[in-house]
């Protein structure tokens, strides 16, 4: 349902952002804007700034940010369309919902219908006669028929138009199905199915939507665009929101998950029994991802690979999960393997023990210090006892660190109190270090930009020139619809960039004002605290139409120098396509 734009307005114009946000938030005005301790996460000094000229807020500790229906989102834990009934019940406006147009539903169902027939078409093509390579590969790799089905695994042809084609006889149109993004779009404009010869797995929402695929390449295929190819964002998935295999989990998870990083992991643990196993989607693991978690279970095993992407993961999820209050242990799979492997090589039993055996964050985390020092030699446990004191020094809990302190205290026969009083010695540099930390956020906003688009390091040129353009548009209104003309929106490099500028077209050739309340539905609360900062930023204060056309000229040479670079990777038809495109723009003079 879309509540038209008036209405919204009059929702926002009578919940003035200072008055939703007082019973939370302890606001103090400095300058024109108002400053507070974050809600959202632990500080002790207040980087959450409000800005009451346009009704924004922003947190240049967590990055989240947004307007009164976001920050009501967030605090009240509802989405964003629950977020405008309850401000407009509160203010006292009827909305008649009926009335409201729903397109946004309309294309979200279409998506659905668009995914299910998908999943169907590469499922019966996996259990054709011209599917046999995939089932093969699958069932040499242990999985019995039933799981396949039960997962309803498929295989994706190796065809650019097997996918299109079926989809076209079932009425579908190109455009859905290029917002559904099971096909591409070559810079020529010619549409391809984004799944060639790939065993694909359906990622099935916890309402039992397909909202995605991954799909897997054979062994030995690996150049053609990457071991896993995976669905993109779209109106019905956002992949930090999901987890694969939570659709089975749901059923038999009150007491624990076990996390683990691969699909076939997944699959292969559940064909063994252990259906309360889900993994991140190949994402590192996200806050929203841990959300879903606690709506389900008290306590995550975390079972990570041997190797040191699964330590550094370990180490990410941990430090998420600390803030659900959800128990987490920890399990290193033996010998290097992955827990699909070790299933299968040792069985069952074995992996049950394993799980058993989980330890503690902590303690996980002082068995892998030990783990190549020597501690025989005094040089070795001095250095031992050094890095545990950091680990202990990162344990909020007191009763926690004093277990530890008194454990290794007896084991390498050193005093507590020496130990007590070097954990507080990090303690003191670490809280220092946090605030100058927090300083230089809030000095340096843009910070935190980089970690919303991590694409900006690949492209740090590019993305700062999308930056601007969007920091000038939301300003600027009135330069839209020239911008539209000179930079369609595959021009964008960085996805989040991409995502963001189609959503402003979008509205813009929709006749919408352009309003981040309605954008945000698309939007993470950190997507959408970056475009509160690009707002608040001082990008096109001045000259705003100049610095626009200087960044829409930086950014089509930046497509010109990357086409040409990817071309080496691309199909050899795409690429002689690509490369008359180039040419055609410039001799039209374009930028
Ligand atoms: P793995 O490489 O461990 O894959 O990546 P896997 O699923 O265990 O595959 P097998 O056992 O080699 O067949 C872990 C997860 O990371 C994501 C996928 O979700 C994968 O399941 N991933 C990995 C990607 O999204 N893209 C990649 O290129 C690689
Ligand atoms: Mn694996």
């Amino acid at each position: 349902m879309a509540i038209p734009e008036e209405v919204i307005n009059e929702i926002k114009y009578r919940n003035d952002i200072e008055t939703v946000m007082a019973p939370y938030v302890d606001l103090k005005r400095r300058g024109k804007n108002l400053v507070g301790l974050c809600p959202f996460h632990n500080e002790k000094t207040p980087s959450f700034t409000v800005y009451p000229e346009n009704g924004s807020f922003y947190c240049f500790g967590c990055g989240v940010g947004g307007d009164v229906f976001t920050f009501t989102g967030l605090i009240e834990n509802l989405d964003y369309i629950d977020s405008v009934r309850l401000l407009a019940e509160k203010s006292g406006i009827v909305l008649d919902e009926n009335k409201y147009d729903n397109s946004m539903q309309k294309l979200k169902n279409t998506i659905y219908d668009i995914n299910r027939e998908t999943a169907r078409f590469f499922h019966s093509y996996l259990m054709s006669e011209g599917g046999k390579w995939a089932l093969d590969y699958l069932v040499g790799r242990g999985l019995s028929v039933s799981t396949i089905k039960h997962f309803g695994l498929g295989a994706a042809p190796d065809s650019w138009d097997a996918l299109i084609n079926h989809l076209k006889s079932k009425g579908f149109s190109i455009a859905d199905m290029y917002q559904a993004n099971v096909i591409g779009k070559s810079s020529s404009g010619k549409y391809y199915d984004r799944f060639r010869r790939r065993v694909m797995f359906p990622i099935i929402n916890v309402r039992g939507n397909v909202v995605a695929f991954s799909g897997r390449a054979m062994p030995g295929d690996d150049k053609a665009g990457g071991k896993y190819v995976n669905t993109a964002d779209t109106p019905v998935y956002k992949k930090s929101d999901n987890l694969f295999g939570m659709n089975f989990a749901k059923k038999d998870c009150a007491e624990r998950i076990i996390l683990v990083e691969g699909n076939m992991d997944v699959v292969s643990l559940h064909q063994a029994g252990f259906s309360n196993t889900v993994a991140a989607l190949g994402t590192a693991f996200t806050p929203e991802q841990a959300k879903l978690l606690t709506k389900y279970t008290k306590e995550i095993v975390l079972m990570l690979d041997a190797d040191a992407a699964g330590q550094k993961a370990m180490k990410r999820a941990g430090e998420i999960l600390k803030n659900t209050g959800l128990k987490v242990r920890v399990v290193l799979v033996p010998d290097g393997k992955d827990p699909d492997e070790y299933i299968k090589k040792n069985g069952a039993a074995r992996f049950s023990a394993l799980l058993d055996g989980a330890v503690s964050e902590i303690e996980y985390k002082l068995l892998t210090a030990a783990a190549d020092i020597n501690t025989e030699s005094d040089d070795g446990r001095l250095k031992y006892l050094s890095a545990a004191a950091e680990i202990l020094a990162d344990t909020p809990d007191v009763i926690t660190r004093d277990i530890y302190i008194g454990r290794l205290s007896d084991k390498y026969g050193v005093s507590r109190t020496a130990l007590e009083s070097k954990i507080k010695d990090i303690r003191k540099g670490k809280i220092k270090e946090k605030e100058k930390k927090e300083f230089r956020e809030i000095v340096n906003p843009t910070y935190k930009r980089d970690e919303v688009n991590p694409e900006k390091r690949q492209f740090p040129k590019a993305a700062a020139a999308e930056e601007s353009i969007i920091a000038i548009l939301l300003k600027h209104q009135d330069l839209i619809g020239f911008t539209a003309d000179n930079l369609p929106s595959d021009k964008m490099i960085t996805s989040l960039n991409k995502r963001i500028y189609s959503l402003i077209l979008e509205a813009f050739f929709d006749g919408r004002d352009f309003d981040f309340s309605y954008i945000s539905q698309f939007l993470s609360a950190a997507e959408t605290g970056y475009l509160v900062s690009l707002q608040n930023s001082s990008t096109g204060d001045k000259n705003a139409k100049a610095e626009l056309g200087d960044c829409i000229k930086i950014l089509n040479s930046e497509n010109d120098a990357k086409s040409l670079n990817g071309a080496k990777n691309m199909p050899t038809e795409e690429w002689a396509d690509n490369l008359a495109n180039i040419i055609k723009n410039k001799t039209k003079g374009n930028f």
